[in-house]
């Protein structure tokens, strides 16, 4: 697929990779509509999309609420003339042990299930809802071909302190797998993304000494930038044979 002229969705454009996804899709002259829980960060990006060769819309939707869902779909249909394309990268992360006892007074804290469900909600169900309406919309409106790209995580392969991001990210590799089988008579292509350590705003706030500790094992020892996310982002499009796989941008870091 050629991304000029593409009709891409991107979810959680508000800031880090998904505010790079929308700028640089249309900076390449694709059309995108993007969605984001922050109303501010929506009209910001929005208002930075201006003026490129694609046009850039924002919406504010919650990717986890299934009618806003629906309603997300038909609006950037109608704003953007088609869809076929569609990045889930909204997520949420809500760290902490499954259990952990305090060494002095032996109480055990537990990560809560509030914590557990809204991550789920999010980094899963949200894809779930997004990938079913858009694979919804491009059969019924007969797109001839369409790409989704999942954005997942290293954390994926089990990292201490994530129960719930883990098994969310997980649950995207296999979805992203068995939807690719589901989805390819429709000429639905799914690919995923597991990114390690990104410079976004998540990392922007930890203390330079956590960071570095962080980044000890990563081979290339730093962070990864928003634009090398990016061009597997672009690889995806552009290779029409590639499909269920997951590509791994995280600079050599094993978990
Ligand atoms: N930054 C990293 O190191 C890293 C590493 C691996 C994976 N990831 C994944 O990459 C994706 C983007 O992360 P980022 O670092 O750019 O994070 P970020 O926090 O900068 O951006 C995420 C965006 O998603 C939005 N969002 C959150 N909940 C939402 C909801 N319910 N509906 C709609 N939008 C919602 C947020 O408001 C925010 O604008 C996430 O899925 C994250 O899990 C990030």
């Amino acid at each position: 697929m050629n991304i000029q002229g593409m009709n891409v969705l991107v979810t959680g454009g508000a800031s880090g990779m998904g505010r790079h996804f929308v700028l640089a899709l249309a900076g390449a002259g694709a059309n995108v509509a993007f969605c984001d829980i922050l109303a501010d960060g929506v009209t910001a990006t929005t208002a930075d999309g201006q003026g490129l060769p694609g046009k850039v819309v924002g919406f504010v939707a919650n990717v986890a609420d299934e009618a806003q869902v629906i309603e997300l779909i038909g609006k950037t249909v109608a704003a953007l003339g088609g869809l076929n394309g569609l990045i889930n990268n909204a997520g949420i992360f809500r760290d902490g042990l499954l259990v952990k006892q305090d060494k002095e007074s032996g109480e055990i804290k537990k990560m809560s299930l509030k914590n557990w469900q809204q991550v789920i909600d999010v980094d899963l169900t949200g894809p779930f809802l997004l990938t079913r309406e858009f694979a919804a919309h491009v059969i019924q409106s007969k797109t001839p071909a369409s790409v989704v790209i999942n954005i997942s995580s290293i954390a994926r392969h089990g990292n201490p302190g994530q129960t719930n991001y883990s098994a969310a990210k997980a649950g995207l590799i296999a979805d992203t797998k068995l939807w690719a089988i589901e989805l390819a008579r429709y000429g639905i292509r799914t690919a995923a993304i597991a990114p390690g350590f990104i410079d976004t705003p998540i990392l922007q706030g930890m203390r330079p000494e956590v960071l570095e500790g962080m980044l000890k094992p990563v081979p290339l020892r730093r962070v990864g930038k928003p634009e090398e996310i990016f061009s597997a982002v672009k690889f995806i499009i552009d290779c029409d044979y590639f499909t269920g796989r997951c590509v791994d941008v995280d600079g050599g870091l094993t978990v």
